[in-house]
């Protein structure tokens, strides 16, 4: 497992690094004629990054299009990570429909949501699901998709659980992948940007002495690698992590190619 910074000049510079890698990705399994199975993040920080991989040539048949985490609300919903992704990349880019597997919240439960999701999630890639590639943010509190600090979801065996509201907006019931999936997946790839987010990096990336472990820095894959694609505002405040600048060696190295 591996872990690494690489630190963009802006926002703009790491939704293009952010997409390139993607593609690269996408265009890897390709090659070795396998179908790509991409979990996306919920939040505003990926969505640059969608619009510009809806710019790119890709082969959306290979591509499974999952959802790491959604709000328990309805498709149309302003708070649907599904209708985010729909109008910044799914619709933009003619992703075809057998390509996408949104999460079903038009079910009764959060409960019966996860639980349909998961099955879902295993029909696609089996009992033990494994994703090629999970798309995650980070919240200011520490959160990842909606693994909330303090939350028994943490802890959870299954792919897939309900999770109540974090202490964020939107406040309302979550249906995410848990730890067990995310550790499951071949790359991981979070997201963030944003002076804002400095201070909650910093506690993920170089953590103190007795504080608790963040939900985000739970995500460590036994056997994938995790690359941070930040902005210098949301690195200020980094000093022990080793960081690499952002440039053509990219974040994507199939196979830890060189
Ligand atoms: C969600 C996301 C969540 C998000 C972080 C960061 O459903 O909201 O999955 O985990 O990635 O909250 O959000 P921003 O990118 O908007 O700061």
């Amino acid at each position: 497992m591996s872990v690494s910074l690489i630190v963009c000049r802006d926002p703009d510079e790491l939704a293009t690094v952010a997409a390139e890698g993607v593609v690269g990705a996408l265009g890897d399994a390709r090659r070795r004629e396998e179908t790509f199975s991409l979990a996306l993040s919920g939040g505003s920080t990926p969505l640059a990054t969608y619009r510009k991989l809806a710019e790119a040539s890709v082969d959306w048949s290979r591509v499974r299009l999952l959802f790491g985490d959604e709000r328990f609300v309805p498709r149309d919903d302003p708070e649907s990570n599904y209708r985010s992704a729909r109008e910044h990349l799914i619709d933009p880019a003619e992703v075809p429909a057998s390509s996408v597997f949104p999460v079903p919240t038009d079910l009764p439960t959060a409960d019966a949501s996860a639980r349909a999701y998961e099955a879902t999630l295993q029909g696609l890639l089996g009992s033990s699901p494994r994703l090629d590639l999970a798309l995650l943010g980070l919240g200011e509190d520490g959160h990842t998709a909606s693994l909330f600090p303090g939350s028994t979801t943490l802890e959870s065996r299954r792919w897939v659980v309900a999770a109540s509201p974090g202490t964020l907006p939107p406040h309302v019931e979550r249906v995410t992948l848990t730890l067990r999936a995310l550790d499951a997946a071949r790359h991981v790839l979070f997201l963030v940007q944003g002076a804002e987010k400095a201070d909650v990096l910093r506690q993920v990336l170089e953590p103190e002495e007795g504080r608790p472990t963040l939900p985000a820095a739970q995500v460590l894959p036994s056997d994938g690698d995790v690359v941070w694609l930040v902005d210098r505002d949301a690195a200020q405040l980094l000093h022990r992590t080793p960081r690499l600048e952002a440039g053509p060696q990219g974040w994507f190295n199939p196979g830890g190619a060189p």
